[in-house]
């Protein structure tokens, strides 16, 4: 068990960078693996949810080569050559992984079982088993086939046109993948503009996946994938904790470089911008079909707001720490339509609440999101991640405006996200000890 001790005070001033982001580098792995020849990775994400994907891969018969930490080489087995695994797959805490994979295996020419922990088998698995029985898939799954473990048998995948009852990347890229493997089109329809990188990496691999406008399809491949070099961007949802972090921390400016700012994820800046924080996006580029951009951040005074609707799916994983940069603004925060927080790593609403709370801040719990009341001065005090990453970070980074210490127990899962996460913000000048 990891515990981090935090102390207001300190200005945080300077550069840095994020860890690659989670999304992209499950995803350069997967494809990776089915592509034809082999992908070169970089700025690969080395956190605990990545390194799932990476041995699920190879239990599937595909060489990863780890040449360093973030840099990898997965030997691409093809569409059709991935191999029936001699065990039940284990993707850990990794929900990316379990709802991609099942997508990818539905479509092979041999059985598979996934698993993962605890926390997984209560994640629902329903979403994406519903659809791809539509498309003839042959699953099952605990409780009626709601949760994992899930058990895959082959059979003969037909195309569907799908509207989901929410946006989730997860299970929009699960279809598309199935739908490579089916005998006709596969049409997705979103009810939001859910990240889209599964999107724009299989299209930059040469599969037949056509984006039009809230409509996405997948079909079998004529020809096999291309392999790609991929550099992965840094993380925008491991940057956050940064923005709000020099956003609510007296007399701080920071540089955060070369951050994946695919509009599908910036919902967090276009959020602290609305609340008045002081946020620049410097030198955009693009890298391996994703823009980048450096964003520099300095402390602002934030006013409260009402977030919800569409916006909510492109800033989800942000809303606890928008919460502890909520307690900092003037002002009411509300946070709607974000029922999908309850079925996260925790249940991120009552977790963040109750969390926050202990620290002392004015925050209710509503059944789609919170409400805010700030400014508040924070006191510090003990408090629990529950395992989950983002929660820990959000409440190291309140620590940072805390009277007194608080302390994060349970920090080990940083790591699952955000390698470096305390070593970075011990750079910026942040007063903050850790101990195993
Ligand atoms: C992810 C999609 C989102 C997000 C998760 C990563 C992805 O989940 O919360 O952290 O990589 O596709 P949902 O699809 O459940 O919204």
């Amino acid at each position: 068990m990891t515990q981090i001790t935090l102390a207001p005070g300190k200005a945080l001033t300077g550069a840095c960078s994020v860890p690659g982001d989670k999304s992209i580098s499950h995803r350069a792995v997967m494809f990776g693996s089915i592509a034809e020849g082999d992908t070169h990775i970089r700025n690969f994400l080395d956190g605990g949810d990545c390194r799932t994907t990476i041995e699920v891969m190879r239990g599937l018969g595909v060489q990863v080569d780890v040449l360093t930490p973030t840099e990898l080489v997965v030997h691409g087995r093809g569409l059709n050559g991935l191999q029936e695994p001699g065990n039940v797959l284990d993707c850990g805490n990794s929900g990316t992984t379990i709802r991609l994979l099942t997508g990818l295996l539905v479509g092979q020419q041999f059985a598979t079982f996934l698993n993962g922990t605890a926390q997984i088998r209560r994640r629902p698995m329903g979403r994406i088993v519903r659809p791809l029985r539509g498309m003839g898939a042959d699953i099952m799954g605990r409780q009626m086939s709601e949760y994992a473990p899930l058990g895959i048998r082959p059979s003969r995948l037909r195309g569907v046109e799908y509207t989901m009852p929410v946006a989730s990347a997860q299970v929009k890229s699960c279809l598309l993948l199935a739908g490579l493997y089916a005998h006709d089109l596969t049409l997705v329809i979103e009810p939001g503009p859910a990240r889209d990188h599964t999107e724009r990496m299989l299209a930059a691999m040469g599969a037949p996946v056509t984006v039009y406008g809230n409509k996405v399809s997948s079909e079998r491949p004529r020809q096999p994938l291309k392999a790609l070099d991929i550099t992965v961007p840094g993380d925008i949802s491991s940057a956050a904790f940064l923005l709000v972090a020099g956003a609510i921390t007296p007399q701080s400016h920071i540089t955060i470089r070369g951050v994946g700012v695919n509009p599908t994820r910036t919902g967090i800046v276009d959020a602290l911008l609305e609340m008045g924080a002081s946020i620049t996006f410097t030198n955009p580029r693009e890298e391996g079909g994703e823009p980048v951009a450096d964003l520099v951040v300095a402390t602002s005074a934030l006013r409260g707001m009402t977030f919800g609707g569409e916006s909510i799916v492109t800033m989800i994983d942000e809303l606890p720490i928008l919460a502890v940069a909520a307690t900092q603004a003037e002002g009411r925060t509300v946070v709607r339509n974000a029922h999908e927080l309850r079925v996260k790593e925790t249940d991120r609403i009552a977790t963040t609440v109750g969390e926050l709370r202990k620290l002392g801040a004015r925050i209710e719990p509503t059944p789609d999101g919170f409400i805010i009341d700030g400014p508040t001065p924070l006191i510090g005090a003990p408090v629990e991640s529950h395992d989950d990453h983002r929660l820990a970070m959000a409440m190291a980074v309140a620590g940072l405006v805390a009277r007194g210490q608080t302390v994060v127990h349970g920090a080990q899962v940083t790591g699952d996200s955000f390698p470096g996460f305390e070593v970075t913000l011990q750079a910026l000048g942040a007063d903050l000890l850790v101990e195993e």
